[in-house]
């Protein structure tokens, strides 16, 4: 249950430091929330190697399609912090690192059955 909620608390703060990172207009700012999703991946990785047993017996396809998702979400957040730094950030990229974070936490959502809320 505790993992379960830091997991969702840790997507809570992911969601608003990559937020932060993408459109603060401080340079400061936008580089240490980038340092905080980093901090996010680990704990995601962490809590949701946890996690993994329960899902797989109840939702094994879910299960990895979620996982694989997440990896995914991580390598596109990424590619857009690197292009936010070189000023080479487009909105198609913005669109679609938003769309794959609400994904994976609706994903996450479902295959917890809802659960914690
Ligand atoms: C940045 C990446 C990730 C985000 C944003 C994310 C987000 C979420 C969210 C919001 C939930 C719902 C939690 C709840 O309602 O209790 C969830 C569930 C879950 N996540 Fe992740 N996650 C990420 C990475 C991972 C990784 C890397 C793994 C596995 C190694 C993983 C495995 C799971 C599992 C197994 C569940 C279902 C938990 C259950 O059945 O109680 N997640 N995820």
């Amino acid at each position: 249950m505790l993992i379960s909620w830091l997991h969702l608390i840790n997507w809570i703060i992911l969601l608003i430091v990559v937020l932060v990172a993408l459109f603060s207009k401080r340079p400061t700012t936008s580089k240490v929330s980038m340092i905080i999703a980093r901090i996010c991946y680990l704990i995601a990785l962490g809590t949701g190697l946890l996690l993994l047993g329960g899902a797989y017996a109840a939702a094994p396809v879910l299960t990895i399609i979620k996982v694989v998702a997440a990896l995914l979400l991580i390598v596109v957040i990424e590619l857009a912090f690197a292009w936010r730094l070189h000023h080479r950030l487009n909105k198609m990229w913005i669109y679609l690192t938003l769309f794959l974070l609400l994904l994976v936490g609706f994903m996450g959502i479902y295959l917890a059955g809802g659960y914690p809320f």
